[in-house]
């Protein structure tokens, strides 16, 4: 089985990005043949700084890695190192329907808000089926808000292997349930371009600072509190603190008596705990780049085999050969 997703440079990881995705994708790496790449095209179509886009592609990196990422389990790789991709992306194009990716969210809410699109937005989740088909992957996990990306895949793969005889394997996206739509400190989905994100990593005073600062109703500490399993605090506590830890407070929220300061200050305690071990471990390799910078030279060059087969499957079968 193989296991592929990508993961955007353009900006600091977070809460949401790491239990919808790098998780569930750091747990499949002992499943299968995972591949995990650094989607710096992507990033191109929101980003416009050069150095910027340097200094985050490290970062995941690093992020990734402290998390778990074990590169003797997992092919992990920067997505421009291998170029075929975009050429793969381009012979996908022409078997897509305006109407397909008309209908895509992450074209349809920039827009929406006004904000400039470009062609490589509105293109993104072509370039996104060439991720996944470039390296016959099955199983792709990603959160909520990625799941009409990998349907369009879908699509792509069925109308090129009908047009041109079987080709791609069919993919499939895996989402989490519990963890598909961390929500973010405004109680919204968890974004980098909300602005209502908890960092994976950070400095720990402005963290603790923010997490303070997440807003709660204005109900007094005596009262009780029925509706505890709905508070963000306790939403958050749960997915850092133990499970009995997570439903202790919800039950003392919910007796009365408990005020949101101490909550508050139970989430941050169990948050800076959670991340203590990647923490060390990133402060670890990001005094040894060398050893990072060998990682996706290394991955760069496993997947760049794997890519060049199946596009070289794909030209044939269109008749480019
Ligand atoms: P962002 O919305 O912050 O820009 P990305 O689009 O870069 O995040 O997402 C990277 C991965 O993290 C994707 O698989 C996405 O589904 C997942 N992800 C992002 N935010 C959340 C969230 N709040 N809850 C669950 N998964 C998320
Ligand atoms: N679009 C994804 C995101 O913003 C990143 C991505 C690019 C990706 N190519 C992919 C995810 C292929 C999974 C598979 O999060």
């Amino acid at each position: 089985m193989r296991i592929l997703s990508g993961i955007q440079p353009s900006g600091a990881l977070h809460l949401g990005n790491y239990f919808g995705m790098m998780r569930p994708a750091i747990d499949l790496q002992e499943k299968g043949e995972a591949f995990y790449f650094i989607a710096d095209y992507h990033s191109m179509t929101s980003l416009f700084d050069a150095e910027q886009r340097r200094r985050n592609s490290l970062d995941v990196a690093l992020d990734f890695l402290a998390c778990g990422l074990d590169p003797q389990k997992s092919v992990f790789f920067r997505q421009s190192d291998v170029p075929e991709v975009t050429e793969l992306a381009w012979i996908l194009s022409t078997l897509t329907p305006m109407s397909l990716l008309e209908k895509c969210h992450s074209f349809k809410d920039k827009s929406a808000k006004g904000l400039p699109v470009n062609h490589g937005l509105f293109a993104y989740p072509v370039l996104m089926a060439a991720d996944i088909l470039i390296y016959d992957s099955n199983i792709v996990p990603v959160g909520q808000d990625q799941k009409q990306h990998v349907e369009v895949t879908r699509d792509i793969a069925i109308k090129f292997n009908e047009a041109y005889g079987e080709t791609f394997v069919i993919p499939e996206p895996q989402i989490r349930g519990e963890t598909a739509k961390v929500p973010g400190l405004d109680g919204e989905k968890m974004s980098k371009s909300y602005g209502n994100t908890l960092e994976i990593f950070g400095d720990e005073k402005p963290l603790r600072k923010k997490v303070m600062g997440i807003k709660m109703d204005s109900r007094t500490p005596e009262e009780p509190k029925p509706d505890a399993d709905q508070n963000l605090a306790i939403q958050l506590l749960k997915l850092v603190a133990p499970a009995a830890t997570g439903a202790d407070f919800e039950q003392r929220l919910r007796a009365g008596g408990f005020g949101y300061g101490d909550l508050k200050k139970g989430l941050f305690e169990a948050y800076w705990t959670y991340f203590a071990g990647a923490r060390k471990k990133r402060a670890e390799l990001a005094a040894n780049l060398d050893y990072v910078n060998t990682v996706l030279a290394d991955g760069a060059a496993r997947a760049r085999a794997l890519a060049r087969v199946v596009l070289q499957r794909a030209r044939q079968a269109s008749g480019l050969e």
